[in-house]
């Protein structure tokens, strides 16, 4: 992104680093632990994620008509597919005959049908119910009735967004959901990129609990003095809140330079992170070149979560050069900054919270929009 875009910003982050002073509030303060715990909130947390749309995949992962994905969510498997009318729908993955989950597959390219193991029913990437063996046998039954059950599918601005609750009312539309982010999802051209590196891994921990890494830079200097925290100057972020999203630039060792810089010419990216969490369980951070989308989904109990490392890259690599670039990215952030460092501490934060030894945090003036993100959730849920 061209730093003229966040022109804004940056003047406001120059201020800050030469008084060497970010965002903070006034006091500090504490935040309970019982909602990393109880097993009635992550309930009522579940049904907000079914209420909210989520990113669960990049266009270009399913480029061509009848290529799919399954996205495991909540205990519910959806299988998201692009027609052959090139749109892309999400269908509960379940075979509307006896409920037998219908392609166990992680992904596929160019399927036209997709046929039940059980009975063989059989449905089209649009989701009708097409064909059955031994018709004859179900008279009077309703083919059109009997399509795979649809949830709300957006593709905007490049990205797969699922609603998964069916009700049309509850579905908004990704723009209007982006709100103050939306202009900065138009700019980055995302539908442009390509998917470099995917992984999913479990966390023992809840799932608010990782996001807290990216909602304050008090850790930066301890927690990453091994990967990256000589990028960046140490305590400094400033945040905006774009209800109900938050976004933060944290500056780089060489923020200075954009004092002086043509900003319509320069990457942004290379002076500052924009990081962006967009509710409820996204943080899109921008590096100088590509784009992490990590995603956190609660678990089965209050301690547990996954978490989804997305790397979209502008252009995949084509020669060796380019690729051992990406895969160092791909080494020091998901590796070891990521997975070692920032998901590593919250395993050993959330076996503080379960052992009981802790039933607060307490927050620095400058770790002020973890409350904020807490109570951004208990409004929504
Ligand atoms: S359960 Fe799918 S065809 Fe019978
Ligand atoms: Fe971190």
């Amino acid at each position: 992104m061209k730093a003229e875009f966040y022109a804004k910003q940056i003047d406001c982050l120059l201020k800050m680093v030469n008084n060497n002073q970010g965002d903070e509030a006034d006091e500090m303060s504490t935040l309970k632990t019982d909602h990393f715990l109880d097993p009635k909130r992550l309930q009522q947390e579940k049904n907000m994620f079914r209420r909210m749309p989520l990113i669960v995949g990049h266009s270009n992962e399913i480029p061509y008509a009848g290529d799919y994905i399954v996205r495991e969510l909540d205990d519910r498997s959806w299988l998201i597919v692009r027609g052959k009318d090139l749109q892309v729908r999400a269908f509960y993955n379940y075979c509307q005959h006896r409920g037998t989950k219908l392609v166990q597959d992680e992904k596929g390219e160019c399927q036209n049908r997709f046929t039940c193991p059980y009975h063989a029913w059989t449905y089209s990437n649009q989701g009708d119910l097409v064909g059955l063996p031994r018709a004859d046998l179900f008279p009077g039954l309703d083919k059109k009735s009997k399509a795979l059950k649809q949830a709300n599918l957006q593709e905007a601005y490049g990205l797969l967004w699922l609603t998964q609750n069916t009700q049309p009312s509850v579905a908004r539309s990704i723009g209007d959901y982006l709100g103050g982010l939306e202009s900065e999802f138009e700019a980055l051209g995302l539908e442009d990129y390509h998917l470099y590196f995917d992984k999913t891994r479990e966390l023992k921990a809840n799932w608010k609990f990782p996001l807290f890494a990216f909602l304050e830079s008090y850790h930066l200097a301890v927690l990453h003095k091994d990967s990256i925290a000589d990028f960046f100057i140490q305590n400094i972020a400033h945040s905006e809140f774009l209800e109900p999203h938050i976004r933060s630039f944290v500056p780089r060792s060489n923020v200075r330079d954009l004092a002086t810089a043509d900003l319509s010419k320069v990457n942004i990216s290379e002076f500052l992170t924009p990081t962006n969490i967009i509710f409820p369980n996204i943080c899109m951070i921008s590096h100088p070149t590509s784009i992490s989308f990590l995603s956190v989904f609660p678990g089965k109990t209050p301690e547990t979560s996954t978490w989804r490392h997305m790397l979209l890259v502008p252009k995949l690599p084509e020669t060796d050069k380019e690729r051992a670039h990406y895969d160092k990215t791909v080494d020091v952030l998901d590796g070891l900054t990521y997975h070692k460092e920032d998901f590593w501490v919250s395993e050993l934060g959330q076996e503080g919270i379960s052992a009981g030894a802790i039933d607060e945090f307490v927050l620095s003036k400058n770790e002020n929009l973890i409350k904020v993100f807490d109570q951004l959730v208990e409004q929504h849920l």
